[in-house]
């Protein structure tokens, strides 16, 4: 039997076991997907742990994400990013990758979202910084609003850092917002605004129907920001999908099957 599991510290509320464990259902994997809490300081030691008791793979979620980096060999994307959530220690050596980033591009894709042109990133933390270098990866112009504005520019010079895409990206504050969503394509909230509350990082004026709006927040499903680009004409894709993709992603690393989307669709659903 394979295990895998997620740390973070909490982790008691997390999605991934069912949606996981759905996956091997499915396909008759023979795996179990566990929980791990390590103390907050011990990311490296926990990954060395994994290791040496033979887990097939990791997800990491906060505080970990940054953390786990020294621990493994972080593929282009997620060292460029400066945080993996996922491990695979299947390979010979053991391999970190942010699959938040594809998670968010294959959102939109599955919606029929065309990302060319040019997105606004809200937020510039870690889930800000995963997709905002995905959309450029992509080819998208990003720009990045954030409450604090110096991380907004250091993400956007960090992104100009990484290639010729990204070359046009911009930082900018909160108030920037309506400029820079007038002309914009794609909008993606990764702020944590709107979590377990009615609260929403866009003004609804700034919204309208050539937008297609992401909030990778997904407690409530419908977010204010969502309700509010539906009411704008915009289209709408809610934050449970970038989780399903993020995990899909995973699990395809992992074992190199197709992931039963669905299936896994349907047991992240059922518990939101
Ligand atoms: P995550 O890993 O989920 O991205 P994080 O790294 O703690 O979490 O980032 C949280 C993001 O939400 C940041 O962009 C943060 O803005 P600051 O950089 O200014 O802290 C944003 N955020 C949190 N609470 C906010 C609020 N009340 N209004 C606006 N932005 C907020």
């Amino acid at each position: 039997m394979d295990v895998y599991g997620l740390i973070g510290n909490p982790v008691g509320y997390s999605l991934s076991p069912p949606m996981h464990e759905a996956a091997y259902e499915a396909l008759e994997v023979d795996a179990r997907y566990v929980t791990f809490e390590p103390p907050a300081d011990a990311a490296a030691a926990a990954v060395e742990s994994a290791a040496t008791l033979g887990v097939a793979g990791l997800n990491v979620t906060i505080p970990f994400k940054q953390g786990v980096l020294d621990a493994v060999e972080p593929d282009p994307l997620a060292a460029r990013i400066g945080a993996v959530n996922t491990i695979d220690f299947t390979g010979e050596r053991v391999t970190g990758h942010n699959t938040d980033a594809a998670g968010a591009v294959r959102a939109f894709d599955e919606h029929g979202v065309s990302l060319s042109g040019t997105a606004v990133v809200v937020g510039a933390g870690g889930a800000g910084r995963a997709i905002a270098f995905g959309l450029a990866d992509e080819g998208m112009a990003v720009r990045v609003a954030n409450r604090t504005e110096s991380k907004a520019r250091d993400l956007a010079a960090d992104l100009r850092g990484a290639g010729e895409s990204a070359a046009d990206a911009t930082g900018h504050g909160l108030d920037a917002l309506a400029d820079l969503l007038a002309d914009a394509d794609v909008l993606v909230n990764a702020t944590s605004v709107g979590m377990e509350s009615d609260g929403t990082p866009v003004p609804a004026g700034a919204l309208h129907g050539d937008l297609s709006v992401l909030d990778a927040v997904y407690r409530p499903v419908e977010t204010r920001l969502l309700r509010d680009a539906a009411a704008a004409g915009a289209t709408t894709v809610d934050g449970a999908w970038m989780l399903l993709y993020q995990g899909v992603d995973a699990f395809e690393r992992w074992t190199g099957r197709e992931a039963p989307v669905d299936r896994m669709n349907e047991a992240l659903r059922s518990r939101l």
